[in-house]
């Protein structure tokens, strides 16, 4: 706590604030000031200090740590966050948690997933240091028909939140991959437990992976040509709290909108979806050839109203398509 307050001070500061200074201010002794500094140094703060003037921060390291965090956001909501160095898979961590009953809201971040999940089996590459992995609890207050709708909601407060923080254009390709320019900047995966005798829904793991600060290298050679990152996009480095920040504020929003306030999350949507009026490939089963079709419309239940060639429609509620003739993720 005593190094958080400290580094409060500092970064409120812009010269030079004494050693007695902050003792004064947080009541505690010289030497717990020392120890202060000297722990934040430890994790990456460029703190210099000068003789009868004090300390000064001069650098912040892109971090996700408590202690920057609770620069940015209430202490209250980050009661509810786990923040892990590194784990498996911060859906997995979650998933415990909701069985062990972690309330609706609860966050698990990691800077580092060892297995990283994403959709249909594949893994989602994670690494130290450049990428936001993050899990949230919803417990929603839906029935089954309406939870086909979240992932879709969820696409938009992501896409909301990279906009506002980033300044990024984000597209949303259905069904909920975030992209900018084309390639891909999100993913998310959504694992709902459902209880076997009623069939309800009692928590639903919102997993989202985020490309932030990643060069082109950090991808595996298959990635290069369809992912990219936030960092890639804009041309400056994003600090990876900031967007927790906002993403977190745009979840706890969707917690109290979803499933009430579709027409809203289905305008954003329909706005920033780029496939409409395009003739697409449709990729209904895994490893099956994908069937031509044209991409008509979002449904209002954020199904893809599709035409194949010989004029059948379909409102599809899943599956994955990619535009005909593009290079590139879309
Ligand atoms: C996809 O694009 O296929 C979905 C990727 C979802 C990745 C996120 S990262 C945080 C959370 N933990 C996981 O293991 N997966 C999701």
């Amino acid at each position: 706590m005593t190094k958080d307050e400290v580094l409060g001070i500092l970064i409120r500061s812009e010269d030079y604030v004494s050693g007695e200074h902050i003792s004064r201010q947080l009541g505690i002794s010289r030497a717990a000031v020392n120890l202060a500094v000297g722990s934040l140094r430890a994790e990456g703060y460029g703190i210099i200090s000068k003789t009868r003037s004090g300390y000064k921060l001069i650098s912040s390291p892109d971090r996700i740590s408590y202690s920057e965090l609770v620069q940015v956001m209430p202490a209250e909501r980050l009661k509810d966050f786990i923040i892990l160095e590194s784990v498996d898979s911060t859906n997995n961590r979650l998933k415990t948690l909701e069985h062990e009953g972690a309330p609706s809201g609860t966050v698990v971040t990691a800077d580092y997933q060892a297995a990283g999940k994403g959709r249909r089996g594949r893994t989602f590459v994670s690494p130290k240091g450049s990428g936001i992995y993050l899990s949230y609890l919803l417990r929603p207050e839906c029935n089954a028909d309406q939870i086909s709708s979240l992932t879709a909601f969820v696409a938009v407060a992501v896409a909301r939140s990279l906009e506002k923080v980033c300044g990024i254009d984000p597209q949303i390709k259905w069904v909920n991959d975030i992209l900018a320019g084309g390639r891909k900047l999100c993913g998310i995966l959504t694992e709902l437990s459902v209880e076997s005798e009623s069939g309800a829904i009692t928590g639903c793991v919102i997993g989202i992976g985020i490309n932030v600060n990643m060069s082109v290298n950090d991808f595996p050679t298959e990635l290069r040509d369809t992912a990219t990152s936030i960092s890639a996009v804009t041309g400056k480095p994003a600090r990876r709290c900031d967007i927790i920040r906002e993403l977190t504020a745009e979840l706890d929003l969707l917690q109290t909108e979803f499933p009430s306030s579709r027409s809203k999350y289905l305008d954003y949507y329909r706005a920033h979806c780029p496939i409409i009026g395009k003739n697409i490939n449709v990729y209904k089963i895994i490893g099956k050839d994908p069937v031509p079709a044209k991409a008509l419309s979002i449904s209002d239940d954020f199904s893809l109203l599709v035409e194949y060639k010989d004029g059948n429609r379909e409102n599809l509620r899943s599956g994955e398509v990619t535009i005909r003739g593009m290079n590139g993720y879309i």
